[in-house]
């Protein structure tokens, strides 16, 4: 610990000088705080970076200092009942409100999906609990937080399916009954990776013929949903910004499939795909889902595919299989898979990798029918629904929360 101390802390003062005057667009607001709140992400980053290269601890294990320092032990209080609960073996956080329904009146709920890579993140970080106080309050609504398993520890599909066993287990009538949740209010929502975990149970759902209570609603905020292509416009346009640099988002895409840096280093060049995902190709070809004024800089050319010794590796492992498959990749599946889905709200920001994943899947669903509100924060950057708690709380966090939840109020 002391020797992790004494390296973070001399990371901090050499990296600090340099980091706090990363460009950072003009127009996005709180420009210093942000730089400031960078800095800190990307002394991490590079700590991170150190420690696995020297073999003290992994990279994610290091990142993880993310999620512990935010860390709470979520309590009870004068408007909301919070308990821990187990829903068929995975762990769920639950926040039920006080306030008294009418006599026979049942309650609307959420499934909340935390965000941080499939890597990084919990339930009991204070801002993911904040907002589901807020949630279980303004919408009078029970809300689910899932603490699903995370990679590297736990890889594809593992937290997919610890989040879908629980949506399974709550969708039941006697169990929504228990909570007095009504069974045609229900949403799933998630930020980031969450966003891609919602976006990916929604799907899954509609093709259980088992399955007979459905979700009324879907709320996506800036959602992960694709891994074939990591050059979109968005990817190169904000390949350095706060808070996700592409390298990042890199690295969780290839840690949740394996621990094989080969993966990785094959997803930084844009050489990942093999024969079997590059026929899904067209489905996130953003040279027809992206509208024109995102193209202007860029030119479209399909991802290679990989060839040779690289192919062979990568075609029988796992990586290669999780890599086209749509409850990793949501976007990977064809229109008519998309026709039903619940209807949509889906929050995207100019100045974020994943702007484009977004924008792509707004195009999609609207094409099959699907209702979908799109919110685009034209100075928005990733993860600031995060930045709610003071020293690194954003008035844009408040506006995004105020409006995401505004729309679950009018249609849920
Ligand atoms: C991508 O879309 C463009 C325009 O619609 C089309 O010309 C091109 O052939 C498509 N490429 C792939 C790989 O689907
Ligand atoms: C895109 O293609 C056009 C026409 O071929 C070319 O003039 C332009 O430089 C290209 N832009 C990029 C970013 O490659």
């Amino acid at each position: 610990m002391r020797l992790g101390s004494i390296i973070l802390f001399v990371a901090l003062c050499s990296f600090s000088a340099y980091y706090v005057y990363e460009p950072i667009p003009e127009e996005i607001e709180e420009r210093w705080k942000l730089m400031l709140t960078n800095t800190f992400f990307r002394s991490l980053s590079h700590l991170a970076d150190f420690s696995e290269l020297v073999g003290l601890k992994d990279y994610m294990g290091v990142m993880y200092v993310i999620t512990l320092i935010e860390n709470i032990v979520p309590v009870s209080d004068e408007h909301v009942t919070v308990t821990v609960e187990n829903f068929d073996g995975v762990e769920v956080v639950l926040y039920q409100p006080k306030q008294q329904s009418g006599a026979a009146e049942l309650r609307r709920a959420v499934v909340y999906l935390h965000g941080g890579g499939w890597c990084l993140g919990s339930s009991r970080m204070s801002p993911y609990d904040l907002l589901a106080r807020k949630l279980a309050i303004e919408l009078n609504a029970v809300i689910l937080s899932v603490e699903y398993r995370l990679a590297p520890a736990h890889h594809f599909p593992v937290p997919y399916e610890d989040v879908y066993r629980v949506v399974k287990h709550f969708l039941q009538i006697g169990v929504l009954s228990q909570f007095s949740v009504d069974p045609g209010r229900i949403a799933v929502s998630g930020d980031s990776a969450g966003g891609n975990l919602a976006a990916a149970v929604s799907q899954q759902l509609l093709k259980d013929p088992a399955q007979q209570v459905q979700l009324k609603a879907q709320a996506l905020i800036y959602p992960v949903l694709q891994a074939l292509d990591l050059n979109t416009p968005s990817y190169q346009q904000n390949q350095d910004m706060p808070i996700l640099p592409r390298t990042l988002m890199v690295r969780f895409w290839s840690e949740y499939f394996t621990s094989d840096k080969a993966f990785f280093r094959a997803m930084m060049t844009n050489t990942h795909n093999n024969p079997e995902s590059s026929g899904l190709l067209k489905f996130v070809n953003w040279s027809a889902f992206l509208p024109e004024t995102y193209h202007k800089k860029y030119n479209y050319s399909a991802p290679a595919v990989v060839q040779g010794e690289a192919e062979q590796e990568f075609k029988t492992g796992a990586p290669s299989r999780s890599l086209a498959d749509p409850r990793a990749s949501p976007l990977l599946v064809p229109d008519t898979a998309l026709r039903s889905l619940p209807k949509a709200y889906i929050l995207t920001c100019e100045y974020d990798v994943l702007r484009d994943d977004g924008i792509m899947y707004v195009t999609r669903l609207r094409s099959a029918g699907v209702e979908v509100t799109h919110e685009h924060y034209d100075t928005g950057f990733h993860g600031a629904l995060m930045f709610t708690v003071w020293p690194t709380d954003f008035l844009l966090a408040r506006r995004m929360t105020d409006n995401y939840v505004k729309w679950l109020k009018e249609n849920l």
